[in-house]
């Protein structure tokens, strides 16, 4: 006899070159600045990221009007492809392309509730701090609304076979996944804030 697994869910991680130091050095700096000049984008996260700050209501196309984000950009263009390829896409004539890209500052007990990024093809984020020991993103089986009778998993069930699945993320990596995936970002307890950038590639 034989089982075989199909129609698997992808998540790609991937990393700036350690020349990328200084880039990433940069992109905190101009994640703090934004924050400190982005009234507008203050008053959206009160509402909305409770103890945090978010640009996605406010300035989502940072690749447009900053010369570091549009170098962070290149380099996760380059991943993108390869993720692309990973997943057989057929890109005929099209190519995906970056259409929206913002800055999140999470601090203690900030939460991003579970979600999926609409009107998009792949998503990703991009670490630029992570306190230590802060929980990566949580992500979903996207059958999960589709099991009906089906038992719970064992609790020791490989990863792979798990309804959710918790990344453990550094500074300086970046996740990709289809933007239909629905996903989570819980709350960490430290002092420090998590700093990531995230985007939405469009096929269209
Ligand atoms: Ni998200």
């Amino acid at each position: 006899m034989a089982t075989h697994a199909y129609f698997a869910t992808h998540i790609y991680r991937g990393a700036l070159p350690a020349s990328a130091a200084a880039l990433n050095r940069q992109l905190a700096r101009e994640c703090h600045q934004l924050r400190l000049d982005d009234a507008a984008g203050r008053r959206w996260s009160a509402h909305n990221y409770p103890g945090g700050y978010t640009s996605y209501g406010s300035a989502h196309r940072l690749h447009q009007l900053s010369p570091t984000f549009a170098a962070l950009a290149r380099h996760v263009d380059a991943h993108v492809r390869r993720f692309a390829r990973v997943l057989r896409f057929d890109l005929t004539g099209r190519p995906l392309a970056l259409t929206d890209c913002w800055v999140n500052i999470m601090g203690p007990g900030t939460t991003h509730g579970l979600h999926l990024h609409p009107l998009a093809t792949l998503s990703g984020t991009y670490y630029v701090r992570v306190p230590r020991g802060a929980p990566g993103p949580k992500f979903e089986d996207p059958r999960l609304g589709l099991f009906m009778a089906a038992p719970p998993r064992a609790r020791r069930a490989p990863r792979a076979q798990r309804a959710w699945v918790s990344l453990p993320v550094r500074a300086g990596q970046l996740l990709l996944f289809e933007s239909w995936l629905r996903h989570e970002v819980p709350p960490h307890g430290r002092a420090a804030e998590r700093i990531s950038v995230s985007f939405n590639y469009g096929w269209f």
